[in-house]
C-alpha cells in the first residue's frame, strides 16, 4: 500500500531545509538545561495557576461533575468507540457524490478527476454546521490527500495525469446540505447549496497585500485574483455567519523541474523548495513550478472567507490576517465590539498570532472592513506567567503593511515573539475570557532553531525539551479585554505517559493512566463550556506511547481540570473537526486519514479506507453539547 511514501509534513520540511548554521545554539542548550528547575514542569503548572486568575486546573476536583458520560478506555480497534449510551454513524465519506449526475464512489478506480470534482473531498478537517433558512449546511475543509490510497489502484505504475488532477480536486472545501431522516444524517444530493471549492476556484485577494508586486503573477498582473485554496486545516466562523478555511501546509505543492533550483530565503522560510511532497501538481499546472512562477506561492498561506449560503459567491483571501501555516482562526467579539481573531502557525518553533479589527462589529451592518483593516500581533510569553502581544507594526518591523501580511513569519521574528511547540487550534471559552491553544509537540524544542534561525529555548509554555507529548496553554487577557496588550497564562494540561515516565514526561496532575493521550490538536468549546480535545499523534501504542492507543477525542472541564476520553478513532486516523447541529443533539466529528499506512478497513470494511464525518448522538436523543 505504500508505494507513494508519505513523509510527515514537518519532517519533509526539515529534510529540505536543515537547521541554519550560523547561530549560537550551544548557549541555548545550556540555558535550557539550567532551567531544569522550571522543567519541574508539572509543579510549574501548578505555580502558574495562581497567576492566571485563581483557576485550579490540575489540583482541585470540583464536587459533582459537568460530564454527562463515563470515560472510555484507550483503543487499538479499527472502529469508532463512544461511551455507553451514545452511538455514531457515518454521514459522508471521501468520494461520496454531491450531485446525482456523478457516480457513487468506485473502490476499484477510486474515481477520476471529473467525478472527484463533484464529490466530497479527501481528508476531512475543520468544519462548521450552519443553519440557514431551516436547512443544515456543512462547510468542511478537505485538507490533503492520502496518495497511497487515492492512487493505490495504480500499483507500481504511479499516477497518471488524470490521477494527479483527481488529487487536486480532492483538496479544498466542501459545502453540502445535510438532513436527518429515518436513516440518520445524510447528505442531500443536488441541494442548491452543494458546492466544491478546489485549487482551481476563482478567489479574490483582499487586504493590505492585494495588488502588491509580490502578489503579481503572469496570469494575474493585478495581484488581486487567484485560483483556489489547498491544505485547508482548521477553520473559523465569523459572527456574521461566514466560514473561514485556513491554509496550512501550502508549501508542499510547489516544485521546480530543475531540482537544483534554489528558492529565495523568503520562500525558504515557508518551506518552499524545488521539491514538492509528492502531489506532482507542477506537472499538470505550471503555476506550481516555483522556478517559473515564484510569486504564486505568495498567494497561499492565508485565511479564506467563504459564504456557505451563496454557492455563487467568490471566496476572499483575507491577507490582513497574515500569511503563515494557519491552523484555525478563532473569532471573538470583544466587549467593545472589536473583532479579535486568534491564530496559530503550526510549525516547530513558529508563533501564535492575534488580529484586532480597527472597527467594531455591529450585527446587520456591513462587515467587509472587519477583516481588511486591523492590526496583527504575535505573542511573547514570559516565565513569570505574564505575556504580551507584540504588534507587527511598520515601525517595529521596518516592513510595509503589505510586506507584513506576506512575510508575516519574518515580521514576528523581528519583534522577538516566543517560538512555540507547533501552535494548533485555538479555542475561546464562551463562559469566560480564557483562550486555549493546543501546542501539539515539538521534537526540536531546545534542540534546534526554527527555519528563521530563531532560538527555541526550553521555558515558558514550552517547558519540555524535545517535546513528544504536547500541552495546552491558556491565557486570560488583562481586564478580560481581548484587545489588551497583556495577559496571564498557565498550562491547562501537559500530556504525557505516567505509566512509562516519572519525570515531566509523565504529564501534569490531570493526566493518569485512564485518560492519557499525546499530541493535542483540535480544540473546541461546546455550549456547556466543556473543552473538546482532538488528537493527531503517535498511534504506535508502544514505547513512549504505550497504552495510549489510537487517536481520540477527550473532553476537559476548564474549571476542575478533569479530562475524560469520549471517543476513539479507527486505526491510523487522526480525529479532527467538530461541530454541532443547531439543536445540540448531534455532534459531528471528523475522521482523517484512516489507514494512512495501510492498516485500516474503516469505514466500509474493505481495503480502501476513507476519511469521513461521523454523527454522534445519545441513544436517548438528548443534548450532546
Ligand atoms: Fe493540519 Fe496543524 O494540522
Ligand atoms: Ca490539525
Ligand atoms: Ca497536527
Amino acid at each position: 500500500m505504500t508505494e507513494h511514501t508519505e513523509v510527515n509534513f514537518d519532517d519533509f520540511d526539515e529534510m529540505i531545509a536543515p537547521k541554519p548554521e550560523d547561530n549560537d545554539f550551544d548557549a541555548v542548550v545550556e540555558a535550557a538545561l539550567s532551567r531544569r528547575g522550571f522543567l519541574g514542569g508539572v509543579l510549574a503548572v501548578g505555580g502558574f495557576t495562581a497567576l492566571a486568575g485563581g483557576l485550579l486546573p490540575n489540583t482541585a476536583r470540583a464536587e459533582g461533575t459537568r460530564f454527562t458520560f463515563e470515560a472510555i478506555g484507550a483503543s487499538t480497534e479499527d472502529k469508532i468507540t463512544v461511551p455507553d449510551g451514545f452511538k455514531s454513524e457515518v454521514v459522508v465519506r471521501w468520494g461520496d457524490p454531491l450531485f446525482s449526475d456523478a457516480p457513487e464512489f468506485d473502490p476499484t478506480t477510486r474515481g477520476t478527476a471529473e467525478t472527484q470534482a463533484r464529490a466530497f473531498g479527501d481528508n476531512t478537517d475543520g468544519m462548521e454546521i450552519f443553519s440557514y433558512q431551516g436547512k443544515t449546511l456543512l462547510a468542511v475543509n478537505n485538507e490533503y490527500t492520502n496518495r497511497s490510497i487515492i492512487w493505490g489502484n495504480r500499483g507500481d505504475s504511479g499516477p497518471n495525469e488524470d490521477d494527479i488532477q483527481k488529487g487536486m480536486n480532492a483538496h479544498g472545501v466542501t459545502i453540502a446540505e445535510l438532513a436527518q431522516g429515518e436513516n440518520g444524517w445524510q447528505l442531500v444530493k443536488d441541494s442548491p447549496f452543494n458546492r466544491r471549492i478546489t485549487p482551481q476556484t476563482v478567489m479574490k485577494i483582499t487586504g493590505p497585500a492585494a495588488g502588491h508586486d509580490l502578489m503579481k503573477t503572469a496570469a494575474d498582473p493585478s495581484g488581486t485574483k487567484t485560483l483556489g485554496t489547498w491544505n485547508n486545516c482548521g477553520n473559523g466562523t465569523t459572527p456574521w455567519g461566514t466560514y473561514l478555511a485556513c491554509e496550512e501546509n501550502f508549501n508542499g505543492y510547489f516544485s521546480a523541474a530543475d531540482e537544483a533550483h534554489k528558492v529565495s530565503p523568503e520562500l525558504a522560510r515557508y518551506g518552499i523548495s524545488s521539491k514538492d511532497w509528492g502531489y506532482a501538481w507542477a506537472t499538470v499546472d505550471p503555476r506550481f513550478d516555483v522556478a517559473k512562477h515564484p510569486n504564486e506561492s505568495n498567494r497561499a498561506g492565508f485565511v479564506v472567507e467563504i459564504d456557505p449560503t451563496d454557492p455563487t459567491s467568490t471566496p476572499k483571501k483575507r491577507t490582513a490576517l497574515g500569511r503563515f501555516k494557519h491552523e484555525n482562526a478563532e473569532c471573538v467579539v470583544n466587549n467593545d465590539g472589536k473583532l479579535v481573531i486568534y491564530m496559530g502557525d503550526d510549525e516547530r518553533g513558529e508563533f501564535l498570532y492575534r488580529y484586532v479589527s480597527d472597527n467594531s462589529y455591529s450585527p446587520g451592518a456591513d462587515t467587509d472592513d472587519l477583516m481588511e483593516n486591523g492590526r496583527l500581533y504575535a505573542a511573547k510569553f514570559h516565565d513569570t506567567g505574564a505575556g504580551e502581544w507584540l504588534e507587527l507594526s511598520e515601525g517595529a518591523t521596518g516592513m510595509s503593511k503589505a510586506q507584513i501580511c506576506i512575510h508575516t513569519r519574518q515580521a514576528a521574528s523581528k519583534v522577538g515573539a516566543t517560538t512555540m511547540d507547533r501552535p494548533e487550534w485555538v479555542a475561546a471559552n464562551p463562559n469566560s475570557a480564557d483562550v486555549y491553544c493546543a501546542l501539539t509537540n515539538n521534537k526540536n524544542r531546545g534542540v534546534k532553531p526554527n527555519k528563521g534561525g530563531d532560538l527555541t529555548p526550553v521555558g515558558g509554555p514550552n517547558p519540555r525539551e524535545a517535546n513528544k507529548y504536547g500541552q495546552i496553554v491558556r491565557w486570560t487577557p488583562n481586564g478580560d479585554d481581548h484587545t489588551a496588550d497583556g495577559f496571564a497564562w498557565d498550562l491547562y494540561v501537559m500530556a504525557g505517559n505516567p505509566t512509562v515516565h516519572d519525570d515531566a514526561r509523565k504529564g501534569s496532575a490531570n493526566i493518569d493512566d485512564g485518560n492519557m493521550f499525546n499530541s493535542p490538536d483540535g480544540l473546541s468549546f461546546d455550549s456547556a463550556g466543556l473543552l473538546w480535545i482532538q488528537t493527531d499523534g503517535k498511534y504506535s501504542n508502544e514505547g513512549d506511547f504505550a497504552g495510549q492507543g489510537n487517536n481520540q477525542m477527550l473532553a476537559g472541564d476548564p474549571v476542575t481540570g478533569e479530562i475524560r476520553r469520549f471517543l476513539t478513532g479507527p486505526n491510523e486516523c487522526e480525529v479532527t473537526g467538530l461541530s454541532w447541529s443547531a439543536d445540540k443533539r448531534t455532534m459531528f466529528v471528523g475522521i482523517q486519514h484512516p489507514g494512512e499506512k495501510g492498516s485500516s478497513q474503516w469505514p466500509d470494511g474493505n481495503d480502501v479506507p476513507r476519511s469521513a464525518i461521523v454523527a454522534v448522538t445519545r441513544e436517548d436523543g438528548g443534548i450532546i453539547g
